[in-house]
């Protein structure tokens, strides 16, 4: 079947914004994708305009913290076409945790629809080809209802919010970029806990951590697998990647959230460069075997970690041109200015495409 064609002024028109001066926050967008959840049914609500939801005070969300989000991101090609990067595993990976928090899922189509349509009423936000800033995609999904009992709500609201961002970490990617990041005393998540989920209440328990971190001067916290505290779990925001001789190598945890962003470098190595690529367990002790180090994630992309500190111990870590390499693979997939060979790109539909 065709795709509907949706007619907005032209794909090229972008709002009046530095969008080469952006930094990683929320700039409110004329229009958000809600849906909701009642008597076993989700219902499209289309866009709303308010930025500001009215829910029942007793919501579980707001008590329990049955909450749910997914972050996103859309580039715009050098034809002027939009896209978004693998957004089925972030709707999986969402109802994985639905599953988990004992709600509905959210059906692909439905997800989708509302990614395209969120896309195509916000269009000129969607930075220019070559800004080096992106559309932030944030999808979230809430319990709520009038309620006081510690149990899953009936009711349920799915909203999807954009805003344009530039990088996560002030500095973005490039060889003069290092960022330092410190392990923490603290744990994020249990072994058989949320810690796979992307539930907000994963991110509040990094709030103490992470603030710790950043006023010794730190990006970010690193977090050890919480019963040997021996292994590398991940960053806050971003899995943990480093290279131990010719090898891509990155945690294996329970605990940790699965991300999108590393499942691709992972396979861009290991399919593109023919570098071993590998999930393991990653004792601290062999940071001192480790040649190199970094993060990723949707919002982090790739961040080079130059140091790391763990109480009296540190250890440094030059740049290494395997992570440009690898940047420019996942960039130039995601932008479209080089061929898509495991069929990532997304494109959203526009007038012309
Ligand atoms: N780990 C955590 C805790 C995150 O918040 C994120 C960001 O989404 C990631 C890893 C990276 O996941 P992804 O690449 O799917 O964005
Ligand atoms: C993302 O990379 O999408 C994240 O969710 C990280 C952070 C903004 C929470």
């Amino acid at each position: 079947m065709e795709k509907p064609r949706y007619y907005f002024p032209t794909e090229r028109d972008t709002a009046d914004l530095e969008f080469s001066d952006l930094g990683f926050d929320y700039l409110a967008c004329p229009y958000r994708f809600e849906a909701v959840f009642e008597h076993g049914l989700w219902r499209s609500r289309g866009l709303q305009e308010d930025n500001v939801m009215h829910i029942p005070e007793g919501s579980q969300c707001l008590h329990y913290g049955q909450q749910l989000f997914e972050g996103m991101k859309v580039h715009r090609g050098p034809e002027g076409k939009i896209y978004a990067f693998r957004p089925r595993d972030n709707a999986k990976r969402l109802n994985s945790g639905a599953r988990h928090l004992r709600g509905p899922e959210i059906p692909e189509a439905l997800f989708l629809r509302g990614l395209e349509e969120v896309v195509q009423g916000n269009h000129p936000y969607v930075p220019p080809h070559g800004s080096g800033a992106s559309l932030y995609v944030r999808p979230f999904y809430l319990g709520i209802g009038d309620n006081v009992g510690v149990k899953p709500a009936s009711r349920y609201v799915f909203r999807i919010f954009v805003s344009p961002v530039g990088p996560y970490y002030k500095g973005g990617f490039g060889p003069d970029q290092g960022k330092g990041f410190m392990v923490s005393k603290h744990d994020r998540a249990a072994p058989h806990g949320s810690g796979h989920i992307k539930a907000g209440g994963n991110y509040a328990a990094s709030f103490y951590p992470g603030t710790e971190a950043k006023k010794a001067g730190f990006a970010d916290a690193i977090y050890l697998d919480p019963v040997n505290r021996k292994y590398i779990e991940e960053v806050g925001a971003a899995n943990f990647l480093a290279f131990k001789g010719d090898a891509l190598i990155t945690p294996q945890s329970p605990s940790i959230l699965k991300s999108i962003t590393r499942l691709s470098l992972l396979e861009i190595a290991g399919e593109i460069f023919k570098w071993p690529a590998e999930e393991r367990e990653i004792a601290v002790d062999e940071l001192d075997e480790i040649s190199a180090a970094a993060c990723c994630g949707t919002a982090a992309v790739i961040t080079w970690i130059n140091r790391i500190v763990d109480g009296e111990r540190s250890w440094e870590f030059p740049f290494d041109e395997r992570w440009q390499q690898l940047y420019n693979t996942l960039l130039g997939i995601q932008t479209a200015t080089q061929d898509d060979p495991f069929g990532w790109r997304y494109e959203i539909p526009t007038m012309g495409s």
